[in-house]
């Protein structure tokens, strides 16, 4: 088939002369014969590959896979890195970096001879970076991701990533489990290739990957070490030779459409908070207009079908076996927008219109959800001027009303300081509040909104209490844990102001949180308040002068949009 435009590579491999010489002699020292520079397309494979980031840690194998399928369509493969984004690992959060990956994706391809691309994507943040990125430059792009780890087994139990750290934390630090029971968990929590296998952020935005339309049917939930990983990464390798065709630029397919169909979805299966701060970054590249009411307009009302934790009980191979994403689509395809296109070339509408369920207890029916109302809900007033958001499906019924005596933290490490100490003022009814962990406060906006309880409330059984912050929480998280407050507290949001002793009022169903202080006295404390110091060099810095806050999606202010394909100055 003859492709609609000129390949853009051949501006470098299709040339004579010396710059041709050039261009292509290098890239045969690998051994290529000189017929892949005929004029095919050449196929970028986007690789998320590193040691540091297990979740990521069988990419090269899974490229490999890719590659079979691109050769099998008549292009040429070339596989690169793009730095690597370990959740557990790199300090101070991942997040923080998120918008550099994508910098280093999008310039990657667009600096190289690539007609179109595949993500390799898995750990939470290398998801959203590489599409970020990719929707900068708007080739033809599909995405793959890594797939879920098999289900953890801990004594006869299943044991589910992050979700059961929480738990079996707060065991150990109530006195009900040993210190040895706890790190033999380690080995049982993990124990294959791929990422967390709840409902966390990765999964959630495999799911959204899939949701979108820019994967293949069935990518969000096929477990990393199962056959059909790799034979998915096979199909997509042969589809972005024919996307490359048909010049089905990535643009085509995240539309506005898209993005509410991935929000109802997004609430369909009862997914992470931290989809709100990707989706609005990613579709700020692409140049939909998406805003943080959307969340609540399109997804609130919608139930939640998927039965996995970190709201539920069972884990991405239980949800794969029970017929996967297509089948929750498939569920309420009445308020999708079927005529969405999908990098398939087909209808988002076609692609699930026959998908079978095959467990009614892992995914409900739309007549008998596991959670009514489950989407992710905005909260506004005068404590979150420009919003803030909740999970009430992963939150306890009785305190999304509720008032109560704030217990405030300035940073995390005066929460690490205090929580412990039995002489802490704070009961139940209290409101916990943790400032400084926003995006430009922490910097990088850390997973540390669900804070751990006072050891004298889990002594005396309570699981719960309200708590609010800047921060972002872990989708394995759960709690009734408000999060993302905007303008966060180092920016001089009013979080800032909060005192021990004020009281807040969170109301969910009213879409309310209420600093119960005076104007007045918000002002006199606002003239007092001093800004942090802030970083002096380096990405920090540049970080720092340039994100926006979260409810425009934390992207760099300077990255919002996107630069197209062209390069106009030849390589010297
Ligand atoms: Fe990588 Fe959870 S730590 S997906």
């Amino acid at each position: 088939m003859k492709t609609k435009r000129s390949l853009r590579s051949q501006q470098w491999f299709g040339r004579e002369g010396k710059d041709g010489f050039l261009h292509r002699s290098w890239i045969k020292n690998q051994g290529y014969p000189d017929d892949l520079f005929d004029g095919r397309p050449v196929i970028g494979i986007c690789n998320t590959w590193s040691e540091l980031t297990p979740c990521n840690g069988h990419f090269r194998e899974i490229a490999e896979f890719v590659k079979r399928g691109v050769y099998e369509a008549g292009g040429f493969p070339l596989e690169f890195p793009v730095m690597s984004l370990g959740e557990t690992q790199l300090r101070p959060t991942a997040m923080l970096f998120r918008n550099l990956a994508s910098m280093d994706v999008e310039e990657s391809i667009r600096g190289n001879p690539i007609d179109g691309v595949v993500l390799l994507m898995g750990c939470d943040k290398t998801t959203p970076a590489l599409l970020m990125g990719a929707a900068s430059v708007d080739i033809p792009t599909i995405g793959i991701s890594g797939g879920p780890m098999l289900s953890g087994h801990y004594r006869g139990k299943q044991l589910g990533s992050g979700t059961g750290v929480w738990q079996m934390s707060e065991d150990v630090r109530a006195g009900k489990m040993s210190q040895e029971e706890f790190t033999a968990a380690e080995s049982c929590m993990h124990r294959s290739k791929g990422h967390c296998m709840t409902m966390g952020t990765a999964s959630t935005m495999a799911s959204m990957v899939e949701a979108l339309g820019v994967a293949l049917p069935g990518n969000a939930a096929i477990p990393a070490v199962d056959a059909r990983r790799y034979r998915q990464a096979q199909l997509t390798g042969r589809r972005i030779v024919e996307m490359v065709q048909e010049d089905l630029v990535l643009s085509k397919i995240l539309t506005r459409s898209a993005f509410e169909n991935a929000i109802k979805t997004n609430a369909a299966i009862g997914g992470s908070t931290n989809a709100v701060i990707h989706l609005l970054a990613i579709a700020g590249r692409i140049g939909v207009p998406l805003k943080l009411e959307d969340w609540d307009k399109l997804g609130s009302e919608l139930p939640c079908l998927v039965n996995l934790q970190p709201s539920g009980k069972f884990l991405m191979e239980d949800f794969y076996y029970a017929g996967g994403l297509p089948a929750v689509m498939r569920e309420i395809q009445h308020v999708l927008d079927r005529d969405a296109l999908t990098v398939n070339g087909k209808k988002i509408g076609e692609n699930i219109a026959d998908a079978p369920n095959w467990n009614r207890e892992v995914i409900k029916p739309l007549d008998d959800p596991f959670k009514d109302r489950a989407g992710i809900a905005v909260l506004r007033g005068n404590l979150a001027p420009d919003g803030a958001v909740i999970k009430p499906s992963a939150a306890s019924p009785q305190l999304l009303k509720h008032r109560g005596r704030a217990v405030v933290f300035e940073s995390i490490e005066d929460l690490h300081a205090k929580i412990d100490d039995e002489n802490l003022d704070i009961d139940e009814t209290c409101v916990m509040v943790l400032k400084g962990c926003g995006p430009k406060g922490y910097p990088g906006m850390a997973e540390v909104g669900n804070m751990p309880l006072p050891p004298k409330l889990l002594r005396k059984g309570i699981t719960d209490i309200v708590r609010i912050s800047d921060a972002r929480m872990s989708g394995t998280a759960y709690g009734t844990v408000v999060l993302h407050v905007s303008p966060e507290a180092a920016a001089g949001g009013p979080l800032a102001l909060v005192q021990n002793g004020d009281f807040i009022e969170v109301d969910v169903p009213g879409r309310r949180l209420h600093l119960d202080v005076s104007d007045a006295e918000l002002a006199k404390r606002r003239a007092a308040w001093k800004a942090p110091d802030a970083p002096r060099r380096g990405w920090y810095k540049l970080y720092v002068d340039h994100v926006q806050q979260a409810h425009l999606g934390a992207d760099l202010d300077l990255l919002v949009g996107g630069s197209g394909a062209e390069v106009k100055r030849d390589s010297h």
